[in-house]
Formats: C-alpha cells, sequence, structure tokens
C-alpha cells in the first residue's frame, strides 16, 4: 500500500488518541491517490500511524480504519463487527438497533441497522467506504447471517464525494417491515422510507415522552409516528404533522396497527400547521418538536439558527399551562450550548414562562467518541410551561 505523509503535528496527535480524520492541509503527497482508495499513514519521518482509505478531492481526505497496518479485506470487517455485535447486544435489541454507526463504531463512512432481526438496512457515505462495500457486506453475511439488504445511498454526503444518489437491494427486501419499539409495533418502509428506515436515535426519548402522556399531544415532524405512537395509550388524542404524505399515510398504518383510535393527522408544513393550531385557539399538553437537521453546513448554520428560534418560539405558544414539550435537534453543527442559546432566546421572544426538567441525547446505539465530537448529533431539551 502506498504512503501519505502527515506534516502536521497537531493532526499526528489527534491520530495518536483514535481521532478519525485527517484533513487535506495536513497531509503531503495526496496526489499519489485515487478516490477511495486504501494507503498507510506515516510521518515525515516515514514511521507508522495508520491504516486508511483516502480521498484527494475532499477536504477530509483520510478517514482512519484501524491504528494497526491492515488490509480491509472480509477478515478485517468480521473482527470489526464481531466486536461492534457483541458491545451493541450488552446496550440494545440489536434486532432492532443500529449496528454500525460510522465514525462512532470506528468505521468511516459506513451505516448498518437491523429492522426486526428480518431485514438490514445499509449506507455507504464515502467513496472509500463505498470501494470496500462488498467485503463489509460479505463480512456482515458472516457474523448475522444471510438477510435481505437494502443499500440506502442517498445521504447528501454522498455527493460531495462525487457519489451517485441510489437505492439497491440484495435479495428480497418487503416494502415494510415490523419492528417493535418500547413495547409499540411500527410498521417501517424500508424501501421507501427516509434514511435507513427509520430513527432508531430516538428511541429513550420516546420512552421518556411516552411518561409525560396525557390529554392532548402534538407529533410535529412526525415521520411515522415514533413520538405521537408512544404518546397514544395515555393521551385524549394525537395530532401528527408531517410534511410527507407518506409518512402520514404511515402514523395511520401504525397507530391502527397498535389499536389506537385517537389520531388526527395533517399532512402539512409545520409552521403552517402551528398557524392554523393558533388562529383555532388549540393548546397542547405534551410536544414533541423534532425537525429536519436545517444545516448540513457552515455556511447556512446562521440561518439555520434563526429557523431553530423561530419553530420553538411557535410552538411553545401552544402549550398548555403545565405542559410539557419535547424540543431537539439533529443538526451536528448545533451544539449543545448553540443549542440552549437558541432555547434561551425562544423561550424570551415567546413571552411563555417554562422550566428546564431534562436533557435529551442519542440513544447509545448510536456511539459517542469523547475524543471525536463528531459522532455527538442529537441534542434536545424537555421543558414545563410554569402554571
Ligand atoms: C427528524 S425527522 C422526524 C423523526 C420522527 N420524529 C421520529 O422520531 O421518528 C423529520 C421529519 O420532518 C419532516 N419535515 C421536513 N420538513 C418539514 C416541514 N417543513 N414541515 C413538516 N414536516 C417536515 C420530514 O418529512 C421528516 O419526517
Amino acid at each position: 500500500m502506498k504512503e501519505l505523509i502527515v506534516k502536521d503535528k497537531r493532526a499526528k496527535r489527534r491520530i495518536s488518541y483514535g481521532y478519525l480524520w485527517v484533513y487535506s492541509n495536513e497531509v503531503r503527497n495526496l496526489k499519489d491517490f485515487e478516490e477511495g482508495e486504501t494507503g498507510i499513514l506515516v510521518d515525515e519521518k516515514g514511521d507508522f500511524l495508520a491504516t486508511a482509505y483516502i480521498n484527494p478531492h475532499s477536504l477530509i481526505c483520510a478517514r482512519i480504519l484501524s491504528r494497526k497496518k491492515v488490509n480491509p479485506n472480509i477478515q478485517f470487517f468480521e473482527n470489526k463487527l464481531k466486536k461492534i455485535v457483541e458491545y451493541k447486544k450488552s446496550i440494545v435489541d440489536l434486532n432492532n438497533s443500529r449496528i454500525v454507526f460510522a465514525e462512532g463504531d470506528e468505521l468511516p463512512g459506513f451505516i448498518l441497522d437491523f429492522y426486526g432481526g428480518r431485514v438490514l438496512s445499509a449506507q455507504f457515505n464515502t467513496m472509500g467506504a463505498e470501494k470496500l462495500s462488498e467485503p463489509f457486506l460479505k463480512a456482515v453475511e458472516i457474523v448475522l447471517g444471510k438477510f435481505p439488504v437494502v443499500i440506502k445511498n442517498q445521504s447528501v454526503f454522498r455527493g460531495k464525494e462525487n457519489l451517485e444518489i441510489e437505492v439497491k437491494t440484495k435479495g428480497e427486501v418487503p416494502e415494510e417491515v415490523e419492528i417493535e419499539e418500547n413495547g409499540i409495533k411500527m410498521l417501517v418502509p424500508v424501501l421507501k422510507g427516509q434514511k435507513t428506515g427509520y430513527y432508531f436515535d430516538q428511541r429513550d426519548n420516546k420512552k421518556r415522552f411516552s411518561e409525560f402522556a396525557n390529554g392532548e399531544v402534538l407529533d410535529l415532524f412526525s415521520y411515522i409516528g415514533g413520538f405521537g405512537l408512544h404518546a397514544a395509550k395515555s393521551a385524549e388524542k394525537v395530532t401528527f404533522v408531517d410534511s410527507s404524505e407518506n409518512a402520514i399515510e404511515y402514523c395511520k398504518k401504525n397507530m391502527e396497527l397498535n389499536n389506537f383510535s385517537n389520531g388526527e393527522y395533517y399532512k402539512l408544513d409545520a409552521f403552517k400547521a402551528i398557524k392554523i393550531f393558533k388562529e383555532n385557539g388549540r393548546n397542547f399538553d405534551l410536544i414533541s418538536v423534532d425537525p429536519p437537521a436545517f444545516t448540513k453546513s457552515r455556511k447556512t448554520l446562521d440561518r439555520a439558527i434563526k429557523g431553530y428560534e423561530n419553530l420553538n418560539r411557535e410552538a411553545f405558544s401552544l402549550l398548555k399551562k403545565g405542559g410539557i414539550v419535547f424540543t431537539m435537534s439533529c443538526s451536528r453543527l448545533v451544539d449543545i450550548n448553540t443549542f440552549d442559546r437558541i432555547i434561551e432566546k425562544a423561550v424570551i421572544s415567546s413571552g411563555v414562562k417554562l422550566r428546564v426538567i431534562g436533557r435529551l441525547y442519542q440513544a447509545k446505539d448510536h456511539t459517542v467518541l469523547p475524543y471525536m465530537k463528531e459522532t455527538e448529533y442529537l441534542k434536545g431539551l424537555v421543558l414545563m410551561r410554569i402554571k
């Protein structure tokens, strides 16, 4: 394998404590490499640092696969996957989980979710991951067994690496798979749904949401209804709002599947829905605000921050006295401190008196590495309106 020279001392130190990215201004001979080629990272003296895959056309030009000299073949992925699976089994129900969380599980660019213990959903988000997808999937079969796989290569990050947006299947992948989450049954549209199909990252937050369920519940940005369904048993009514027709159809299907008949459905922009509720004088006892990432780039961060502020200000105005709101952001670039400031401003401008009663985080199968902050993305607050 060819050697890529890391010239930057700080980059070398970061690699030594486990950081997985190297930037294009930190290396010397990038031109020697093809997109997605595996290589060896060495320092200026030629001493070995790590094995990585390299993309000379990406700002993050190298992503580390191992701090040992390895050949990323089936055997390599098999060994890695066995360790990851053993760990994930010890913390979550593996059959309904994110088995591989890219950088978090030290497999940069690789995502693997398991639905109902029957269907696997994968994403390859970088050129390097794409090129290594075959040995990865073969190793998956060895470690987990033979299951149909949908490859949902639809992430915006693929565009940055000159990769096509596409959905492919291996084996007979059904339209939808039934899963169970905290005792709630969910039909997941694995082929046509968003991301890999479902948001396992909110598993623990949905469970907490169910603990506050009563009266009128609003699930804003509901997708297929995860938050609302968790509240439906104890609520008088659950109102689902999502701009996607398919998502709202699945909210209905999932309410039926669990024998709940207290649903109300709006295929609508969330801001428009809030306006209608305000005009009609509707208030809620429990609200979930779980918007899509408003930005994936620093260039649009300020606009995204304003967007979150406006959204939360409006959502807070719908709360009954004593009511509770779960508000979240999955934008990686909006860190916890920034999110706190957004909520502070939104509370002040809404004129609604609220107290913070809890924090929300990504579910534990979405592994966070303390020395690689980029693995942390989902954050939120639970607020209660003061009577
Ligand atoms: C992060 S996902 C929500 C996930 C869901 N709460 C869950 O836990 O399963 C964001 C959702 O917002 C929806 N969405 C995007 N823009 C919207 C808008 N302007 N108004 C309403 N929904 C929107 C998307 O269709 C998507 O289902």
